[in-house]
């Protein structure tokens, strides 16, 4: 929504079917036109959700139908390439941006297709005493995309941490907990904190930029935007440990 918001065109598209980033915009898709809609049973197209007032910003939303998609598709072999290729293709010349909410499972269908449809990978990690679970997974698996030329672009463009909470250890020290897994250069500086109004804004069907855009938190989201465009050309080719 922060690029959005500085007039970029930007497409959100929710690949997990948990569809939180969907209902975090108050949408009730059509299942048959989530991405699930290029899968042979379907044949049809995705459909695009104009955001009620940024005309800037676009949504493709999930599904919890997705999960059973998912089955069929791997059950059938569909390539997850050919589904990110159209992806990538279908709103290039509509949209400047196009971030995708990736699934947790990595191994997953639409896990595959985000990860070889996407040229930057931004991993949000929430600090605490298991951070390391799915992190190096997900630095395998970026490897292993890169080098069998599937997506070659394909670069980490971060860590982020997450509801940060400095009540708590690991959040009073969020940069040596991070450290400890992967390099320096590859933490952003903006730190988002665990917020109340972050969640309040989410219960009212609301964003926290435009339900209170002069929040500290909402701040902290325009500071990370400005980072992630700063890195976006200088992205970080470093395996955690390798610095
Ligand atoms: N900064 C924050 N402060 C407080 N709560 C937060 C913050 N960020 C996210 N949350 C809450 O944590 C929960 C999970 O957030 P989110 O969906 O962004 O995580 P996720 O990493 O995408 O999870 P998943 O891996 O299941 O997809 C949500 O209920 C959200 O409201
Ligand atoms: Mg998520």
């Amino acid at each position: 929504m922060a690029l959005a918001l500085t007039g970029a065109r930007t497409l959100l598209v929710d690949a997990d079917y948990q569809a939180n980033s969907t209902a975090a915009f108050d949408i009730t898709p059509d299942p048959s036109h989530t991405l699930s809609a290029w899968l042979p049973r379907y044949g049809s197209s995705p459909l695009i959700h104009p955001h009620e007032r940024i005309s800037t910003l676009g949504i493709l939303p999930a599904f919890i139908t997705m999960a059973d998609d998912e089955w069929e598709a791997i059950e059938a072999h569909v390539d997850p390439l050919s589904l990110a290729v159209q992806l990538r293709t279908t709103y290039a010349m509509d949209y400047d941006w196009m971030i995708i909410d990736c699934p947790p499972a990595l191994a997953s269908f639409w896990a595959r297709v985000a990860l070889l449809a996407a040229h930057r990978i931004l991993i949000p990690i929430t600090p605490g005493p298991f951070p390391l679970i799915g992190f190096r997974q997900l630095f395998n698996r970026i490897d292993y995309i890169r080098h069998h030329a599937l997506n070659p672009p394909l670069r980490v463009l971060g860590v982020v941490a997450n509801v940060v909470d400095v009540r708590t250890m690991f959040g009073r020290d969020v940069r040596a907990l991070l450290t400890s897994i992967t390099s320096e250069t590859m933490i952003f500086r903006t730190e988002i904190p665990v917020a109340a109004s972050l969640v309040n804004a989410q219960g009212r069907g609301r964003r926290i930029l435009d339900d209170d855009p002069q929040n500290r938190v909402a701040y902290t989201f325009v500071t990370l935007l400005e980072e992630v465009l700063d890195r976006w050309d200088k992205p970080n080719d470093l395996m955690p440990g390798t610095n």
